[in-house]
């Protein structure tokens, strides 16, 4: 970060301020206004932080004019098409693409933490078979804090390796065993010999004597799915882990506050709803073009369009259509009739004026839930595939925030009720129609 030469100033009344502009490594500019309460009494107002620069970050640059996304200066397409979902995952944490060396540790790691402690499995019999796998995950992480009270205050690198390796691994562990408890399926442990993304396939769907062998295919789309999702900056969910972290909470806590915060329809929950949108077209309860129109009568919205920061195109949803279609090829599906009605979906969309004086395109979801559809997971597990995904970024996010100066996040508002008023005994208060 660097100073511009150039003050930005602000004039109230007869009041004149001057404000430093800030200037991020890839040019974009911010006013700091971190003194102007004290000079001036006022704050700024921007509801949805749309305007607000919360911290400074090396983590991610987006670019959503330009459909940019870069984690530690790589760009998403590179990582996509060389990298995999483990590897980004030790860039994003620890800042530089791991060596051989560095890999297989972290490999080690991941098989060493992939088991759960058996106390925490009563944890899943506590929830009832009806149990919604995004409070199991989010509560199951939330528990480690009692398991691991050795990692409440991380204070060495080491000590940050070993949370990391937890919960990268016993994510995939928790995800598998609350999805299992959900259709009363026996528990599969992990198999140390498969890779990440395989390993997770194989405690989803074996079961006992007949194992689930993924084919490449599966494995590749799993990951590229997880990569796609690795971070992208200072997110709803993503805030919400940093901003529990400033308060100095354990790792443990905050990331479970971020799966809460993932959950909702408009973040992490979008996934699901595009496909319950393309199943209701699928079954014939509106045409494309009645959906169409109810969006633009805003009677709902098309799920899976439009970003708070991508307004040209999300590099992600890109991707994904490719491997979508890649998958499905693969699995002999050559005409899966969501995928089709998403094209007509997006096609049509993209030619409307609703949309493009809107700037809405595809974003992440669109296509994400074709694929999680063709692997085989069930709807309810969406926003939990997402989390997993996420884990990296808030991981990191949350470690930088604990690493630089940290400042509890607070914001202010503008008060807009009641004024002063005298306090009235019950028996004297006017009665409300
Ligand atoms: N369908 C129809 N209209 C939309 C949509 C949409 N998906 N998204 C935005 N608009 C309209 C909105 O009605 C508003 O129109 P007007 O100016 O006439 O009032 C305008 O576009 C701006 O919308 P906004 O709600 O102010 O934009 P936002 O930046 O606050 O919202 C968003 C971003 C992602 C919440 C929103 O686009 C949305 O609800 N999309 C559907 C849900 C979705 O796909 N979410 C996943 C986001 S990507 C993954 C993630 O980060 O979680």
């Amino acid at each position: 970060m660097s100073k511009n030469t150039q003050n930005a100033i602000l004039t109230i009344g007869d009041e004149r301020y001057e404000l430093p502009v800030i200037v991020g490594s890839e040019g974009e500019r911010a006013i700091d206004v971190r003194n102007l309460r004290n000079d001036s009494g006022c704050i700024t107002f921007d509801p949805g932080y749309a305007n607000t620069g919360s911290c400074t970050s090396d983590i991610t640059f987006v670019d959503g004019e330009r459909g940019i996304l870069r984690h530690r200066g790589y760009p998403v397409e590179q990582l996509a098409e060389h990298s995999s979902f483990i590897e980004t995952v030790m860039l994003l944490i620890f800042g530089e693409l791991p060596t051989q060396r560095e890999r297989d540790t972290f490999r080690e790691m991941l098989i060493n933490q992939e088991l759960l402690h058996e106390d925490l499995l009563h944890h899943f019999e506590g929830f009832p078979p009806y149990g919604q796998p995004m409070s199991i995950l989010s509560a199951v992480i939330n528990s480690f804090a009692s398991y691991h009270p050795d990692l409440l205050d991380i204070q060495t690198p080491e000590e940050f390796r070993l949370a990391v390796g937890k919960i990268i691994s016993k994510v995939r562990t928790i995800a598998a065993f609350a999805y299992r408890k959900s259709l009363g399926k026996p528990l599969v442990y992990p198999d140390p010999n498969r890779s990440y993304c395989a390993n997770f396939l194989h405690m989803m769907f074996s079961i006992p004597y007949k194992e689930f062998e993924p084919t490449r295919a599966q494995v590749r789309a799993l990951s590229l799915f997880l990569l796609v999702h690795a971070d992208h900056e200072q997110n709803c969910s993503t805030s919400t882990v940093r901003m529990v972290g400033s308060t100095q909470a354990n790792l443990f806590a905050s990331i479970s506050a971020g799966i809460c915060a993932l959950w909702g329809r408009l973040h992490g929950g979008a996934n699901a709803a595009v496909i319950d949108m393309l199943e209701s077209i699928r079954q014939g309860d509106l045409t494309v073009t009645e959906y169409l129109e109810k969006v633009k009568n805003k009677e709902m919205r098309l799920m899976g369009f439009g970003h708070r920061v991508y307004k040209s195109f999300d590099p992600r949803a890109r991707i994904l259509k490719q491997a979508a279609h890649d998958l499905l090829l693969e699995q002999d599906k050559h005409n899966d009739p969501l995928l089709e009605i998403a094209k007509e979906l997006e096609n049509a969309a993209l030619s409307d004026d609703f949309f493009i004086e809107r700037s809405l395109y595809p974003n992440v979801d669109f296509y994400s839930g074709i694929i999680l559809r063709t692997l085989g997971i069930p709807v309810n597990m969406y926003p939990v595939m997402f989390a997993i995904g996420r884990m990296p970024g808030w991981i990191a996010h949350w470690a930088e925030e604990n690493h630089g100066p940290t400042k509890i996040h607070r914001p202010r508002q503008v008060y807009t009720g009641p004024v002063q008023r005298d306090y009235v005994a019950i028996d004297d208060r006017e009665p409300r129609g």
